[in-house]
């Protein structure tokens, strides 16, 4: 996806004028466009679309959601009371956490909705609810993401109650007359479609051991094509076979079941980009590198460190030139740069290899100029809820939500050196 075709070179120019860089800018009418598609998932006998908030929890997002009725999936209790804080009502909240905390407790009576995540979780649910309807979340067996730090599923992952532990899960529940109505599963991010059309199906066998659940969540996972070079899962080509075997399983066993997705990745993450500066070019030598110097980095975008995930980059001229007077960069001689952010460490690469953080792999990109803008695209899903945030004390980005008629609604102010520093507490008197 070309970052300019979410937002245009002049609207970047103003948004950089007005508000600075950098900035996460997201297209109000694309969320809009990707929720739609989600709720069109093939389902037999209903769909509730929850969003994984974690991919991004601004307040103004889940409202957006929310009014397009969307669910919400929280990966821990402080992602409940966050949504909640937003507006969005108890009950349409689940929680699957790897941390359960003490709170679940207030949050359950408020209505929120609970996948009892181990063994462990479920008894500590069912010493507080004896008699709750409730969910678990199992690991089938199957995993699969875009690299192994976002695969959840198999025998490596610690996510869910393994599936061989089933029977330990139901006679936890009987104990407590907890009731298990849902059944969730979620086997990774990136996830190749066979493979998780696969964990679905393991999952629907799974169900037919207890017959109390009526709700099957199949979590998210479908893939987006940042760049041109990957590719998207279609969600009707993945879900389709589901659907049929839902219709099947109904015509066998009688049980009409409701399917649940849970997906932050296609929701959010080609709705936004990342709207940042060059404030230096360096290189090495005749034989060296050139390097473009953004005034962001992993303070914004942990992906590319974290996974060796690939970004598409735009540069927009500072000034747009008298016979192009609104276009991203379109000289026709390119160089080779790498990218790299503003911390102090080599890591804070944008340019890197793909699933190879440490592999510098240069980008083929027209003449740029120190002052010029640069768009990072693909960046609306886990970008600005999973920074480097205030790494050498730089100040958390603003955020920009723009809207179908290209107004740049400002949903989160750029943070002040105060409010980096606001939770410190000198020692009075000073220690010896
Ligand atoms: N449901 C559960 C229980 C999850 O843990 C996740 C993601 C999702 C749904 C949404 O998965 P998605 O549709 O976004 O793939 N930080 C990584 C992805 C790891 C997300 C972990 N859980 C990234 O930047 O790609």
């Amino acid at each position: 996806m070309r970052p300019t075709s979410l937002l245009h070179p002049s609207l970047a120019r103003q948004i950089a004028a007005t508000i600075g860089t950098p900035a996460y800018v997201y297209s109000q009418p694309a969320l809009e466009q990707h929720a739609a598609a989600a709720l069109a998932f093939p389902n037999a006998f209903g769909i509730t679309v929850r969003f994984a908030m974690k991919a991004l929890p601004n307040a103004a997002i889940l409202r957006l959601f929310h009014k397009l009725n969307l669910h919400f999936d929280a990966s821990s209790t402080h992602e409940a009371y966050r949504a909640i804080r937003a507006g969005i009502p108890s009950a349409k909240i689940s929680i699957s956490t790897q941390e359960l905390s003490p709170d679940f407790i207030e949050l359950l009576r408020m209505g929120v909705l609970v996948n009892a995540c181990s063994l462990a979780q479920l008894a500590a649910i069912g010493q507080h609810f004896p008699g709750l309807q409730i969910g678990i979340r199992l690991n089938p067996g199957t995993g699969s993401g875009s690299t192994g730090k976002t695969n959840v599923g198999g025998p490596d992952a610690s996510f869910g109650i393994w599936h061989e532990y089933l029977d330990d899960a139901i006679a936890i529940a009987h104990h407590n007359h907890l009731q298990i109505i849902r059944l969730h599963t979620h086997i990774g991010s990136g996830s190749d479609p066979l493979v998780w059309q696969h964990a679905a199906l393991q999952s629907l066998a799974l169900v037919r051991r207890i017959p109390t659940i009526h709700t099957l969540n199949l979590g998210g996972g479908y893939k987006v094509a940042r760049t041109e070079s990957e590719h998207a899962t279609d969600l009707q080509n993945v879900g389709t076979p589901i659907k049929t075997a839902i219709q099947d399983f109904a015509a066998q066993t009688n049980r009409q079941l409701h399917l649940e997705i849970e997906p932050g990745t296609f929701l959010t993450a080609n709705s936004g980009v990342i709207l940042t500066r060059i404030q230096d070019i360096t290189d090495t030598g005749t034989h060296g590198r050139r390097f473009l110097k953004l005034d962001s980095g992993m303070t914004e975008l942990l992906r590319p460190p974290l996974y060796g995930a690939q970004h598409p980059v735009e540069i927009v001229p500072a000034t747009p030139s008298p016979t192009d007077t609104s276009a991203a960069s379109t000289s026709c001689t390119r160089h080779p740069y790498i990218i790299v952010g503003h911390c102090c460490e080599s890591g804070d690469l944008l340019t890197c290899a793909p699933g190879e953080p440490d592999t510098l792999a240069p980008r083929e990109l027209p003449i740029a100029h120190i002052g010029d803008l640069c768009l990072i695209g693909g960046a609306g899903a886990y970008c600005s809820s999973m920074s480097a945030k205030n790494y050498n004390s730089f100040p958390e980005a603003p955020e920009i939500l723009v809207t179908a008629d290209n107004s740049a609604l400002l949903i989160r102010r750029r943070q002040t050196l105060d409010q980096i520093v606001e939770n410190e507490i000198l020692p009075n008197p000073p220690p010896a």
